[in-house]
């Protein structure tokens, strides 16, 4: 049977001809044409004033916390369900992350956590556009503005999405996009950092190119930086892919669309949620299993596997993996964060990369529902096989 992957891109001719154009003619004085346009169409569309060409959303994470000079033991609030790429760049300039709790619905950034997280030493707050939807801005904005905390909106898995019409990436200081190739935009690896600040965007130059200021003095260091770039043919690939986001966007809601319709009537199943507010472009569509079910996102992916379908888990609390357990215990306390725990162990993202067809969506929910019939025996020799409690 044929196996479904769990992500995949979109290339047509468009793009193969921009790599191709891109690898044959951006050299010597034309090095930079793609990175310009791709800069310039993409601050455009996000509707930023400066945007900068990086291979990875992670540089851009962290170059936006370096342009915040944080001190040593200063502290970043992150929802504590994410990618570790949201808050490993905080332990990289030497400050804490702080765990905040998630949203029920969707299963982004909680404000109420978010406000209860601030301490005296709070700097920044990581915003992250979990599976391509987008928290409640207004109120965490509102509440960063009032306690003066940067705000970096990590938009990696949201190209497209919208917040009031205003797209992903258009919030905060810094906002930072990835490029991955599970991305609905990719150029294999990369990312972007955009903003309207001038100072940071300098800043964030400087940074990215070893320390040294354009047009000074040729190898003058002054100071120790990074070498955060990306090639030509990256970003001409990102181009064409830019040029075609409405289509890509657009395939990515109809594929949620085709899921939506094939599982609304399993009362057992929750989808990514769209607030009216909002505009979600279903990064991953992801599904959460009722806790009645008795089945864990693990031995879910399994029997998806046994079906040759690959899916990956809900993220696990950020609080709760191996990475973090040294951290004070303070921020590592499950029942601070009773939606990330509730949730994490439910949740598998289907697959969600655009060779899928309708056809292919309807056999991985058929293929899903006949797992979660399945996993009741799964569930039952759990029970069997569990340790009986001795009597006293
Ligand atoms: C929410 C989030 N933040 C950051 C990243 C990091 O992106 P990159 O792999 O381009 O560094 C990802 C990538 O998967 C992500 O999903």
């Amino acid at each position: 049977m044929e196996r479904i992957p769990v992500a995949g891109p979109w290339i047509t001719q468009k793009e193969i001809d921009y790599v191709t154009d891109a690898v044959t003619h951006a050299w010597y004085d034309n090095a930079n044409i793609y990175h310009v346009r791709f800069e310039q169409a993409f601050a455009e569309y996000v509707n930023r004033k400066y945007a900068i060409t990086l291979p990875s959303c992670t540089s851009a994470i962290h170059l936006s916390l370096l342009s915040l000079d944080l001190s040593p033991g200063d502290e970043v609030i992150v929802p504590d369900v994410t990618w570790i790429a949201s808050s490993a760049p905080i332990t990289y300039v030497g400050a804490r992350p702080v765990f905040a709790d998630i949203d029920i619905k969707s299963w982004c950034l909680d404000a109420r956590s978010f406000e209860e997280n601030i301490t005296s030493r709070t700097r920044a707050l990581i915003l992250v556009d979990l599976y391509g939807n987008m928290p409640d801005m207004d109120a965490i904005l509102d509440i960063a503005e009032r306690h003066g905390i940067a705000v970096i909106e990590d938009a990696a898995e949201a190209v497209g999405s919208e917040y009031r019409g205003k797209k992903a990436g258009s919030f905060g200081l810094t906002s930072t996009f990835s490029f991955h190739g599970s991305k609905t935009l990719t150029t294999g690896e990369g990312g972007m950092l955009l903003t309207d600040d001038e100072e940071t965007y300098k800043r964030c130059l400087f940074l990215r190119d070893h320390g040294r200021q354009p047009n000074e003095r040729m190898f003058w260091n002054t100071e120790v930086a990074h070498k955060y770039k990306m090639s030509s043919m990256q970003a001409a690939l990102g181009l064409a892919q830019l040029e075609r986001i409405d289509e890509l966007v657009a395939r990515k809601r109809e594929l949620f669309g085709w899921y939506r319709d094939a599982l609304c009537e399993d009362g057992h199943i929750t989808l990514n949620y769209e607030a009216p507010l909002v505009k979600n472009t279903y990064w991953m569509v992801t599904a959460i299993i009722d806790q009645t079910v008795g089945v864990t996102k693990d031995e879910l992916i399994t029997l998806m596997a046994q079906r040759s379908v690959d899916c990956r888990p809900f993220f696990s609390p950020l609080s709760s993996i191996p990475a973090y357990q040294n951290l004070a215990q303070a921020t590592l306390n499950r029942s601070k964060n009773p939606n990330a725990y509730g949730l994490a162990n439910q949740g598998i993202n289907l697959p969600s990369g655009f060779n899928m067809t309708k056809d292919l969506v309807f056999r991985v929910c058929r293929d899903l529902k006949e797992a979660l019939t399945e996993s009741a025996k799964v569930v039952q020799t759990r029970k069997e096989n569990a340790t009986p409690i001795q009597p006293h």
